[in-house]
């Protein structure tokens, strides 16, 4: 499958790397306005090859995008030292206004994945300027903060993170729900399977836990400047679940009615497969829960009409 990145920065090129270690994708072409940033990212990891599948990864132009069946949208800024993602908005609103035309001129059949802050806006905002159908246009949304949840709980408690199962939801940012309540270990409810490991989730590991998952982000960029590694690898994830059409649940964002706020994007454990998101579920959420997400996707909502 022909993979298209627009922005070889970090996220998009550990994006690419993701890909090609994962064996995911036959050609991955990464666009930039630094062409020669695009060309040097593509040449560093076009040398992981050898070491991982055959693909062809290169730098291209938009005219390089075309039969491309996923665009990964990577274009933009992202935040600095104590910057909210949501303050992205306006500069990234441009540039996307700039990029999304341009994609769809060359590979108009192509699924969208946006992976640039404030995330779920941004997906709302390329689904409105592509007018492509909502499922199409997909969102990295809350899987970074999801797996942060798997991470974190399965340090906790002795066990693989993929043997976690816990989704966070709504906003991919400060407003963010982690659905404690339906938080399965195996088969095994979480408190059950905690005091059986002798684990227990008291009200300070759940508050370390929300903290480590929430403040994630502002934490790494305070060290480095920039996350990469892990929304490298959740985009990676999102696509290899439409190449192989793996109708995958995976927390992505994408436009739908949530809790009764119309057409907004925000996460949700959504099927994920070769025509983008099929499906989508709403988990038994405590009341907390439940009101936590209608007020996560009400201000996502109140910042798009917000956009005029
Ligand atoms: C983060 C960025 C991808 O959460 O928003 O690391």
């Amino acid at each position: 499958m022909k993979i298209g990145i627009v922005g070889a920065g970090m996220v998009g090129s550990a994006a690419a790397f993701a890909m090609v270690m994962r064996g995911i994708g036959s050609r991955i072409v990464l666009v930039d306005l630094d062409e020669k940033r695009a060309r040097a990212e593509a040449e560093d990891i076009a040398h992981a090859v050898p070491f991982a599948h055959p693909v062809v990864v290169e730098a291209g132009d938009y005219v390089d995008l075309k039969e491309a069946e996923v665009v990964i949208l990577a274009a933009g800024v992202s935040q600095k030292p104590g910057e909210t993602r949501l303050q992205l908005l306006t500069r990234n609103r441009a540039v996307f206004q700039q990029v999304v035309g341009r994609v769809m001129e060359v590979a108009p059949k192509a699924i969208l994945l946006v992976a640039s802050n404030p995330v779920d806006i941004m997906g709302q905002i390329t689904q409105q300027i592509s007018g492509l159908p909502p499922g199409r246009v997909i969102g990295s949304g809350t899987i970074l903060d999801t797996a942060r949840f798997r991470w974190l709980l399965g340090r906790h408690l002795g066990i693989a993170p993929g043997s976690v199962h816990g989704y966070v939801l709504g906003e991919h940012g400060d407003s963010e729900v982690l659905a404690w309540s339906n938080v399965r270990v195996g088969s095994v409810e979480l408190g059950s399977f905690a005091a059986q490991v002798g684990a227990a989730i008291t009200a300070d590991v759940r508050a370390r836990i929300d903290e480590g998952v929430r403040r994630a982000a502002y934490t790494i960029i305070e060290g480095k400047g920039a996350t990469w590694y892990g929304i490298g690898a959740g985009l990676a994830r999102i696509v290899g679940a439409i190449e192989a059409d793996e109708n995958a649940v995976l927390s992505v964002s994408c436009v739908s009615d949530v809790l009764g706020v119309e057409r907004v994007a925000c996460s949700l454990p959504r099927v994920v497969g070769r025509a983008g998101v099929v499906a989508e579920l709403m988990p038994e959420l405590s009341a907390e829960e439940q009101s936590g997400l209608r007020a996560s996707a009400a201000l996502l909502k109140e910042a798009v009409e917000a956009l005029g």
